[in-house]
């Protein structure tokens, strides 16, 4: 009796785990016309951000980058990359015509306590860190005498531009929450760190990781229209006709262009296919949305509390997220089907302790066992055993969520193309739109890649021959250098 109400029990367990699976699947279903509802969503958004400042979630800022490299730039220069666990320090010597000639660069990961901190603290960390790498350069670099470094700063979060060269804090998105540093110009921040620890530099450019990306992208291909990041975070900047801002006071640029940060990561839309598990994840993130008394308690049943998330877009698609999804799908799975036993795996109950490489390891794992699954059950979540169909389906998890992911952020290229009327094909104009794309989640997760690649084709149909995506691996270091070039303080001296 003992046997068979065991087989009973652990029939039972396995058609629930199912279930919850088969339920997650469908939750996160995006289907082409979804995706092209999405795609539409995005494009209305777009228009709405550009209207008036406010207009829309997402914020479509205005980068002040009204022309992008020319490959003409020459001289040395530094660029700082902030924006996710580790921050770069770069120095590139540009040439001209003979393009980058040398480049250094060292990579610094940020103490996590920083990343919580104070501001001051936090930038006098960076500049620390940038002056003893100005300390190493060699004769190769050649600064002429009597001018001053100048550096291209990318950081890679929402900011109002004032100018190219300066701009306030809107909010922090990622693993960052400096409260002290919100509203405040943090290129007055960094100016007064450097001074502080007697580093003689100018920051010539303000950008945002996905402006750097396409002006990066610009310069070694002229056909590159806009850049996407899908790393720890997800955004685009593309480039926008000038008199489709409405929003834009200044003076026209000479070029009729103007480059817009959307910070899609904000991106919201009734159509996205949501479950419980991305509200919760929500709710108790660094970046909540909206707080309601009830709202924990009431996460299953209204699941239309979406519009109250913050960062939505990017929650569901980006590096830092994916991970943590499935981690709280394996916990409903381990409460209510004793997915793993009949205790629930302490380290289970730890945020974030599922990281996306450690998720793609898994999904990738091509072992007949699957054995790369068994050993970061065991080494991650300290599960001794696993059977091959729980590990089956643990990959099964894995795929659906960055499937929805990947198909979301094709969505949102496409939503870009047809703001930009790249969408359809034109008579007499073949011209390629290239997407630079940088960021490890689209470098590493080969299965996202693909996913989003076929997407794109699928949705796209025939336009797909003239849409390119190409890999911009670290452009956006070399984008900031490029326009801490082109906006440098001597450029008028050296052109009269
Ligand atoms: C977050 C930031 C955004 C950045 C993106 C990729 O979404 O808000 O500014 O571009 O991450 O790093």
């Amino acid at each position: 009796a003992l046997v068979v109400r065991r087989q009973m029990q652990s029939s039972g367990k396995w058609a629930k785990a199912e279930a919850i699976l088969r339920e997650l699947e469908d939750k996160c279903g995006a289907p082409t016309a979804k995706l092209q509802q999405v795609a539409d969503a995005m494009t209305v958004e777009m228009h709405a951000g550009l209207a008036s400042e406010g207009g829309s979630k997402l914020k479509m800022l205005i980068s002040y980058v009204d022309n992008l490299p020319t490959g003409d730039e020459t001289g040395l220069f530094y660029a700082l990359d902030l924006g996710g666990t580790n921050f770069r320090v770069m120095r590139v010597q540009l040439g001209g015509k003979e393009g980058v000639i040398k480049q250094e660069s060292e990579e610094v990961s940020i103490p996590p306590h920083l990343m919580v901190g104070s501001s001051h603290e936090l930038f006098d960390f960076i500049a620390t860190a940038l002056a003893k790498f100005v300390a190493t350069e060699g004769e190769e670099f050649h600064l002429p005498a009597g001018k001053q470094r100048e550096l291209g700063f990318t950081f890679s979060f929402p900011i109002r531009q004032l100018s190219l060269a300066s701009g306030t804090l809107i909010k922090w998105t990622k693993g960052f929450l400096i409260e002290d540093a919100v509203g405040e110009d943090v290129v007055e921040e960094l100016t007064k760190a450097m001074e502080r620890v007697n580093l003689d530099m100018r920051v010539a450019a303000l950008v945002n990781d996905t402006v750097g990306t396409l002006a990066g992208g610009k310069y070694s291909n002229p056909d590159v229209i806009a850049a996407v990041i899908l790393g720890t975070g997800s955004n685009a900047a593309y480039v926008e006709r000038a008199h489709a801002i409405p929003k834009w006071q200044g003076l026209p640029p000479k070029t009729g262009e103007m480059v817009i940060n959307m910070e899609w990561g904000n991106f919201r839309s009734s159509h996205l296919p949501l479950t419980e598990y991305d509200i919760s994840l929500d709710a108790e993130s660094l970046n909540p949305g909206e707080q309601l008394l009830c709202r924990r308690t009431c996460v299953r049943l209204l699941s239309f509390f979406f519009w109250l998330m913050e960062q939505i877009f990017e929650k569901l698609v980006s590096g830092m997220y994916l991970g943590e999804i499935v981690r709280r799908v394996l916990c409903r799975m381990a409460e209510e089907a004793s997915f793993f036993g009949d205790i629930i795996p302490p380290k289970l109950k730890i945020p974030f302790i599922l990281r996306t490489p450690d998720m793609s390891a898994m999904h990738h794992d091509s072992s007949s066992d699957l054995k790369v699954v068994g050993s970061k059950l065991k080494d991650i979540l300290e599960v001794p055993n696993s059977s091959l169909k729980m590990r089956k389906m643990i990959i099964e998890i894995c795929d659906i969520v960055t499937s929805r992911g990947a198909r979301l952020a094709a969505a949102g290229v496409l939503g870009i193309l047809k703001k930009i009327g790249r969408d359809t094909l034109k008579e007499g104009d073949n011209q390629k739109s290239v997407i630079a794309l940088d960021g490890g989640l689209f470098e590493h997760y080969t299965e996202f890649r693909n996913c989003m690649s076929s997407t794109l084709k699928e949705l796209l149909g025939e336009v797909a021959e003239y849409i390119v995506i190409e890999l911009a691996n670290d452009g956006s270091g070399i984008g900031a250098a490029l326009l801490a070039a082109s906006h440098s303080q001597y450029l008028e001296v050296q052109e009269s």
